[in-house]
């Protein structure tokens, strides 16, 4: 399975402006199938562990804040190179300096609301799909 999978979630200000179907079909036009996905709203603590690696950077109560104003989209997704090729198809972290065509310059709205969230590395990919889904909605 390395290799093959990752991890996504719509964030809340994608799904709020409507952009759920739409970035939805992007991704499965560029090779992505969907192996787990449900709508749900994180709190703020549940945010905070999400992003525990950000701790101690400046923006971390800010995108707690934020990943917990409004439901989510999350989603295993599988393809080869999948970790790889996803973050190009999402773009650079700030949509300004985004790719055009990539999904968070098509529909971020800035760096802090930037539409997707897309694994950093084979490892977080598996960890972050089993902080949302059990091994009983993942599809095998
Ligand atoms: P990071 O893991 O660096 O980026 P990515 O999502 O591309 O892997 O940061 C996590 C999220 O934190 C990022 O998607 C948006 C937010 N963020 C800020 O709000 N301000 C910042 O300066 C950075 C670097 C990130």
């Amino acid at each position: 399975m390395a290799n093959n999978r990752t991890f996504t979630m719509i964030k809340p200000d994608a799904f709020k402006d409507g952009h759920t179907g739409a970035i939805t079909k992007m991704i499965e036009d560029a090779g992505f199938s969907i192996k787990a996905m449900k709508l749900t709203q994180l709190t703020s603590e549940t945010a905070g562990e999400f992003y525990a690696v950000h701790r101690e950077r400046p923006f971390y109560n800010d995108l707690c804040a934020y990943m917990s104003s409004g439901p989510i989209v999350a989603m295993i997704l599988e393809k080869d190179n999948a970790v790889e090729d996803f973050r190009k198809l999402i773009g650079a972290t700030n949509p300004a300096d985004a790719a055009e065509g990539t999904i968070r310059k098509i529909f971020a709205r800035s760096l802090e609301s930037n539409a997707v969230h897309g694994s950093d590395s084979d490892e977080n990919a598996a960890i972050e799909g089993s902080f949302y889904f059990s091994d009983l909605e993942k599809i095998k």
